[in-house]
Order: structure tokens, then sequence, then C-alpha cells
């Protein structure tokens, strides 16, 4: 099947030209691919399509992007937002026995199938904005079987949906009861639950979370030896509360990402940058939980390290079902440009998940691709509380309207 997509106005952000912009361009989709991209009254001559579509001028990018979600959990947590607007401290719940543990209690008390629900009818919140591909950690189960039950949930909602899942593997993401006071015991049981769920196909990724109500350094560090020992690329929750160092242990396992980053230092930065570790941000954590320090963007800017964006969404810090609100954001509270917002929902999300084949419209990557109605890309960033998503194309397949 061959679609011809004429009169766009091209966000292709592709090369370094502002937005890689095309005025007026076409594009070919020839089965899951884009075959030609380019000006209009440039299209090659003679060329048989099956489908033409007139975007009449509205503006085209790549499919979006969501490099970081929590998104198989049940339970909500409204409640601690309302103790959290009385005072309460985001990790004096956590240590109270709050937080993520309220989540994994729910989420172990779900069937297979409320799961599945849940996290697929979060899926289609995040699809009816333009995202193509979605990453979705575990994290709320917290032992071998639920966390494998988690990840086999996240594998299924890529089944049954429009959309590319990859997935992460987080065992390390709080203590589970069962283990109070014996953390170290508990990480090495995550270590041992890895090659299982490698060996079953439901891991992409490795992550931990690092900080003070999180995991130590060299809890974290064992993990990721785990992960490099079955060939699996890791990324990090770094420096989202604290300093812990760890976007410098992150690079030197060459991670993908290391996301939130609020607190993260010069050598962070400089040993990402040389790692070429992508710097996710997550604006909607930042605005939920309140923070006041922003993560350093002008010297991740200056450092030319790759900034990305996504929900995070999850029911604690961030739960957040637009990604194009994060745009918004990232902008109005990190100072990003509406540009570096939208190549960090795209280009640099892919690569944030080790994806060279997305985020770019060009000759030989995917067919993921958004028609809004809006004129410039710029207005993507630039609105909020309002969905330009018009028709997405997945694969080179148009998904149904
Ligand atoms: O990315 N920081 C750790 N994990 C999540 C929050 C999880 C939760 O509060 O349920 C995050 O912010
Ligand atoms: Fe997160």
């Amino acid at each position: 099947m061959r679609t011809l997509l004429r009169h766009a106005e091209l966000a292709t952000l592709s090369g370094a030209t502002p937005w890689g912009a095309i005025a007026d361009g076409a594009l070919m989709i020839d089965g899951a691919q884009l075959r030609w991209v380019g000006r209009d009254a440039e299209l090659p001559t003679g060329t048989v399509v099956d489908a033409e579509v007139d975007a009449g001028g509205a503006l085209v990018t790549p499919g979006l992007i969501d490099a970081h979600t929590h998104l198989v959990y049940a339970g909500d947590r409204a409640a601690e937002f309302e103790l959290r607007l009385q005072g309460a401290g985001y990790a004096d719940i956590a240590r109270a026995g709050g937080g993520i543990r309220a989540t994994v209690a729910a989420t172990r008390a779900a069937s297979d199938a409320e799961l599945f629900s849940l996290a697929s009818a979060r899926a289609r919140a995040l699809m009816a904005e333009g995202v193509t591909t979605l990453e979705i950690k575990s994290g709320y189960g917290l032992t071998g079987h639920e966390e494998a039950r988690c990840l086999a949930v996240a594998r299924r909602v890529a089944h049954e949906l429009p959309l590319d899942v990859r997935t992460t593997s987080l065992g390390a993401h709080a203590l589970p009861p069962e283990f109070d006071g014996r953390a170290d015991d508990y990480i090495a049981a995550v270590c041992a639950w890895l090659p299982a769920q490698a060996a079953a196909g439901l891991v992409d990724a490795v992550d931990v979370f690092c900080d003070t109500i999180g995991f130590t350094p060299a809890q974290t560090r064992r993990v990721f030896e785990a992960a490099r020992a079955l060939g699996l690329p890791v990324k990090l929750h770094a420096e989202q509360l604290s300093d812990q160092g760890g976007a410098v242990l992150a690079a030197a396992f060459g991670a993908l990402s290391c996301d939130h980053l609020e607190h993260l230092s010069a050598a962070g930065i400089a040993a990402m940058r040389r790692a070429g570790t992508v710097a996710l941000l997550l604006p909607g954590a930042f605005y939920f939980l309140r923070e006041t320090r922003l993560p350093p963007v002008e010297a991740l800017r200056e450092a030319g390290v790759p900034m990305a964006l996504a929900t995070d969404h999850n029911p604690g810090s961030s739960p957040a079902l637009s990604l194009l609100l994060m745009l918004n954001m990232a902008c109005t509270l990190f100072r990003l440009t509406p540009e570096e917002a939208l190549r960090g929902a795209t280009v640099h999300a892919a690569q944030a998940l080790g994806l060279a084949d997305r985020g770019t419209l060009a000759a030989g990557q995917r067919a993921d691709l958004v028609l809004w109605d809006a004129a410039h890309p710029r207005e993507l960033a630039y609105r909020f509380g309002h969905n330009p998503c018009r028709r997405v194309w997945h694969a080179g397949v148009e998904r149904p309207r």
C-alpha cells in the first residue's frame, strides 16, 4: 500500500535547519516506511500510489513518543494529593508506608483484566494526542510474579492497540514491605528475576529509582550489572529529589537516558555528554510535586546533551495523560524553546528508547506521523488543554478516526 500525502507544512525534525521545516511538502508512505519526503513541487513524476491525501496546508510531524510512563497500576493517590496540599511531603508519605507502596497494594489486588483495562484506557488517552510509541515501566508489582505480570500487561497493550510499546523493568522502584530493613536482599531478588523476564521477551530496558526514598548508587550498580550481563540497556530515575551521583553511574553503563534530573551536577552533565545519554525531563512531576529546583537546562543545552520530554504518567507524582501539555510546561517551567520541546517528544525521545528508526520524517524512517489542525509546529507547545490532533498513521496504517 502506497499513500501520497501532499501540500503539508512538514516539521521533519530531520537535520539542523529550524524544525527541519519543508513548506508545501509531500511524503510517500510505502508499507510501514516513508519512501520519499520533500517539497511537493519536487515529487518524482510518474509516481503510482494507491491513495492520495491533500493536507491542505496543515502541519504534519513525526508521531509523538512518550518515553517514560508507569502506565500499569491500579488505584489512585488522590487522597495523597490532598495530604500534600495540606503540607505533607512526597518523601514523608513514602517513608510512612504510603506513596508507591499504596499503589503496589492496589496493583497486586487487581486482576490481569483490570490492569489491562486501566492501562489500555490510559494508552488511548495518550494516543488521542498523536502518540505512536510509548514506553511502559513495571514497578508496582515488586515480586517476581507481579513484575512479570505488569510487563505482560504492557506487552498486551501493544498487541491490542495500534501503538508500539517499549517495556522497562523497574523492580527497583521501591522497597516492598516484605523486605523491610533488607534492601540489599531485595536488590538480589530483583537481579534474579531479570533473566526470566528477558527470556520471556518482557523487557527492553532496565531502570532503577536511585534516591533517598529509592535505592543507593551501590544497589543501582548491582541492578545495572545484572542488566549488562543480559545485554539489556539501562536508564535511571536520577537526581529527582537529591543528587546521588546517579547520572555519573548511569553514564558509566552507557545509559540510554537519565530521567528527572532536577538535582543534576556539572559532573553528571559531563558524564552524560561523553556517554551520549539523553536527559529526559519530566515537567509533570516537577509541577505536581511543586518542586522549586529546576533541571539545569541551560547547562545541558550548552553541553549538547539531547533533551527529551515525557509525561512520567504515574498515580503519585504525575497523573498526566497529555504529552502536549508536557511540551507547554517544558517551555513555561523549564524554558525550553517550542522546537526543543517538539524534538524532545520525537527524535530525542526515540533516542532515549534506543530507537533510530523513528522520531523524524525522512526516507527510510517508520511511517509514524500526525496531521494537526495547526499551521506552524510552535503551536503544539503554545496551546494547552486543547487537542489539535486530526489524523495519525502508525507504521504506515491510518488509525480509525
Ligand atoms: O517517576 N520517582 C519515582 N517514580 C515515579 C513516581 C512513582 C509514584 O509516586 O508512584 C516518578 O516520579
Ligand atoms: Fe518515573
